[in-house]
């Protein structure tokens, strides 16, 4: 009997943004011809790929720790007869590469962001023994052209990277170094693959970028003007993009907004700071009362959308009162979500050099105070849909039996007691109680249409 059943198992772990998790589904595509299907466990693949996070220290901490357990496995497989090929992909690749394979003998290979379609090359000369086996250049036009058309996705929603780096050189952040200079793809090709994935059955997709709303396809309309053009792809019935900086944040696509129907109501804009003094020193292009000021013109043109976005505690020279006006910030905003860091000195990025470096208990302290505010706020956010009716579009089966699990317009988890059948569609249903972290509901009464929520909290 012949098989079709790929003979190679492919590992692959991914850490960081959502940028990775495109990048590592991606690169299963790229293997996928040379017979590697995806295996869920590093223990007797031939392959194993880490697609690493260089963004706080923690995350490169992880990625050596991980190498460790992997060179022993690697070590048990070659007892036995087998071969394990290791590779390290993603931004730490890219900023430490050759410091990887100096440190850590059993890494076979290393791949930056922008390279992935040479992994078959690479591949082969690990297998080998021969020729350079890193490969760290800044080519994003030739990756994307390089990747075969064919996704193979699972699923109801897919992300789809339409821009990749940052020129914004944020004083504590490693991006513009590990993803190079912004590159947009052409909309054609987005358009492509976006067309390709709802003839999958995707009807979600969600737009990557670092600075997504940098997106510039060339024709002077942005994104909302590729926004436009994939709200009018049959089957894609629901558009996000992230993440995007303030400064990008143009008239067009806040009236998007309020104008596209498939264009969902959840924004993720970082802040990072209340504080105008430390939002200079971090080199963000914006002030808080600018800020605010652009929220509300959001918020004008949908004022329901829910607010996301990212801060940093402990930023070099930050003091008690820089803090204050972070939590101040928070409290006129009211974000539905967020995500909240202590600030990690990243060598080589202008704030590791500066003077006022904050003591880690101090950070620790204002971590916490922040997240409590947040973590209040977001429970807000989610109690405020009780008694709604919200359509959901259904991704999965949940954990208990008998429940489907799928995400509200805000991207709110929703679980209900509801038939397999469900999967994959769009349905009202009426929200019955709301945690911090997700919403129950129960079929919406026959009848019963969707509705916005009047006032965001
Ligand atoms: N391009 C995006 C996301 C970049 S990384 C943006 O500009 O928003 C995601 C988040 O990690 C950042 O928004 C920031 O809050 C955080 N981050 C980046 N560098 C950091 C550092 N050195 N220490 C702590 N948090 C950091
Ligand atoms: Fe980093 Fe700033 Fe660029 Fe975001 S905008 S990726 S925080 S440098
Ligand atoms: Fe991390 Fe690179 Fe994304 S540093 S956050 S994986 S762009």
């Amino acid at each position: 009997m012949t098989s079709s059943a790929p003979q190679k198992r492919l590992y692959i772990k991914t850490y960081g943004c959502q940028m990775n998790v495109y990048d590592s589904e991606r690169m299963a595509d790229v293997l996928r011809p040379l017979g590697y299907g995806v295996t869920d466990t590093p223990e007797g693949a031939d392959l194993v790929v880490l697609n690493t996070c260089h963004i706080r220290e923690k995350a490169t901490e992880k990625v050596y720790s991980e190498l460790g357990r992997i060179k022993r496995m690697k070590a048990r497989r070659a007892d036995a007869g087998g071969e394990m090929v290791v590779a390290v992909a993603g931004c730490v690749a890219q900023a430490e590469g050759a410091e990887i394979m100096a440190r850590q003998p059993a890494v076979d290979l290393v791949v930056g962001p922008q390279a992935y379609h040479q992994l078959p090359e690479l591949i082969a000369r690990a297998h080998r023994k021969s020729g350079e086996r890193l490969s760290a250049d800044f080519a994003a036009d030739e990756k994307f052209d390089a990747l075969p058309a064919a996704r193979a996705t699972e699923g109801f929603t897919a992300f789809l990277t339409v821009q990749e780096g940052c020129d914004k050189f944020c004083t504590f952040c490693v991006v513009p170094y590990t993803r190079g200079a912004e590159y947009s793809r052409p909309a054609t090709a987005i358009e492509d693959e976006a067309r390709r994935l709802a003839d999958q059955g995707v009807r979600e997709v969600t737009l990557l970028g670092q600075n997504v709303n940098a997106y510039d396809g060339g024709d002077g309309q942005g994104l909302a003007g590729l926004v436009r053009r994939l709200a009018k792809v049959p089957g894609l019935d629901r558009i996000r993009y992230t993440t995007s900086h303030p400064a990008d944040m143009d008239e067009a696509l806040i009236a998007a907004h309020g104008e596209i129907e498939a264009l969902m109501p959840y924004l993720h804009l970082p802040v990072q700071a209340g504080s105008d003094k430390v939002l200079k020193a971090m080199n963000r292009a914006h002030t808080a009362d600018s800020y605010l000021r652009l929220i509300e013109r959001i918020r004008a043109a949908r004022p329901d959308i829910a607010l996301s976005g990212d801060f940093i505690v402990g930023f070099p020279g930050e003091r008690d009162a820089d803090f204050e006006a972070t939590l101040n910030l928070v409290r006129e905003v009211g974000y539905a979500s967020a995500f909240s860091f202590k600030y990690s000195r990243r060598p080589g990025t202008p704030a590791a050099a500066m003077t006022g470096q904050v003591a880690d208990a101090v950070k620790e302290e204002r971590l916490a105070r922040l997240q409590a505010l947040l973590e209040e706020q977001q429970s807000a956010f989610n109690q405020a849909q009780a008694g709604r009716v919200l359509p959901v579009l259904f991704e999965r089966a949940g954990r208990k039996a008998g429940q489907v699990v799928g995400r509200s317009p805000y991207l709110q988890p929703v679980h209900m007691e509801g038939p397999a059948d469900l999967i994959g569609q769009i349905a009202p249903v009426r929200i019955v109680s709301a945690t911090r972290g997700s919403l129950a509901a129960e079929p919406a009464p026959q009848g019963s249409a969707p509705q916005r929520v009047a006032e965001a909290v």
